[in-house]
């Protein structure tokens, strides 16, 4: 495994990292959870992510039950939590969004809930225009000089809005963004390739990313080719949505393309999954691929992806380029 800095931080993050959204709390219990953190660890993962919103609060417990049995030294392991949407099933308007209150409370929370006592990373789930950026970036830096985090960054922002963060924080000497964390993989690639191109420079913004579902919520492993497994995510209650996006109409291109890509990787001699995942780690703008699984088998097979990368050679980029050509956004 290798380590990347995170944007322009001095943070060494390895190339791919864990997460536990949809699964932890609902597919993986406490023991399940030690298992594939252990399984990624081991293989040199030294992030694991988390949200308050995730399982409403239920994510981050199993993680913290989970750290606690693994034992790990506090230094070894980056772990990051994320504030917006609240942990309540109905958040009352105070336990939501980005104002100083909610900022504060919520890192409380996720705290207490992953049983450390700090999180590494802490990201504005989303942006909330209801909340002055100045209070954004005032409460983010509190808390930064508070010990109670060490790096904050952003979900899904603009690249405006990233833009108009760091310049709040240089006005008023306060502490800019390190990191966005937004949606990366072979039929998701604008925001990430385009809309951010000018935040990566180190004398500017310097952003770093941490990209998340690589496989499209499994869509890019195949799985979904011949019909829907029935202990796949999709099946869960409340993740219809997805169900939706992989088998409506709008997703049969893409399955049709997955089925061409399958070949392609035939020919690697890899899997589907590992080339996915690989073809994120070739954007070098990518600090870390955070992966997800709820099977330790999966993430067993999602590390070999680091191994496939040198592959991926431009002749075998432009095959992947051809096929889903038209079926990006
Ligand atoms: N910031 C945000 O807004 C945001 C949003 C989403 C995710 N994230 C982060 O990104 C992480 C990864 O996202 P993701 O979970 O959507 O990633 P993903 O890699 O796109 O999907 C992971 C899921 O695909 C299936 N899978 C994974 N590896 C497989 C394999 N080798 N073979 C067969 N099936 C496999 C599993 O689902 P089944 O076993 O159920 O089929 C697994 O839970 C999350 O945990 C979270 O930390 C952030």
């Amino acid at each position: 495994m290798e380590y990347r800095r995170l944007g322009k931080s001095g943070l060494k993050v390895s190339e791919l990292s864990f997460g536990s959204w949809v699964t932890f709390g609902s597919q993986v219990d406490v023991d399940l959870a030690v298992n594939c953190m252990a399984a990624a660890y081991d293989a040199g993962v030294n992030f694991f992510d988390n949200a308050e919103v995730y399982n409403k609060g239920k994510s981050e417990i199993v993680m913290g039950e989970a750290l606690k049995k693994l034992g790990w030294e506090r230094d070894s392991y980056i772990v990051s939590s994320k504030v917006m949407w609240g942990a309540k099933e109905n958040p009352k308007p105070t336990q939501m969004g980005l104002s100083r209150k909610h900022l504060v409370e919520a890192c409380d929370q996720a705290l207490e809930r992953l049983q450390v006592e700090y999180l590494d990373l802490y990201f504005c789930h989303r942006p909330d225009p209801e909340v002055p950026m100045e209070e954004i970036v005032r409460g983010m830096t509190e808390l930064i000089l508070r010990g109670k985090v060490f790096y904050w960054g952003t979900s899904e922002w603009s690249a405006q809005d990233i833009e108009k963060a760091y310049e709040v924080a240089r006005q008023y000497d306060l502490i800019p963004p390190t990191m966005d964390q937004p949606q990366y993989h072979i039929f998701h690639r604008n925001r990430v390739e385009q809309e951010y191109a000018e935040l990566y420079n180190p004398d500017a913004v310097g952003l770093g990313t941490t990209i998340w579902s690589p496989l499209a919520s499994g869509l890019l492993t195949g799985k979904y080719n011949d019909g829907i497994p029935a202990d796949s995510r999709v099946n869960l209650p409340g993740y219809e949505w997805l169900k939706e996006m992989i088998t409506g109409e709008a997703g049969k291109p893409r399955l049709e393309a997955v089925r061409q890509l399958g070949k392609v990787a035939d020919e690697l001699g890899t899997s589907m999954s590992r080339m996915a995942i690989a073809w994120c780690l070739k954007n070098p703008h990518v600090s870390t691929v955070i992966t997800g699984a709820s099977k330790v088998e999966q993430v067993k097979e999602n590390m070999e992806a680091i191994k496939v990368v040198p592959q991926l050679t431009d002749e075998v980029m432009q095959k992947i380029e051809s096929i889903t050509a038209g079926l990006a956004e």
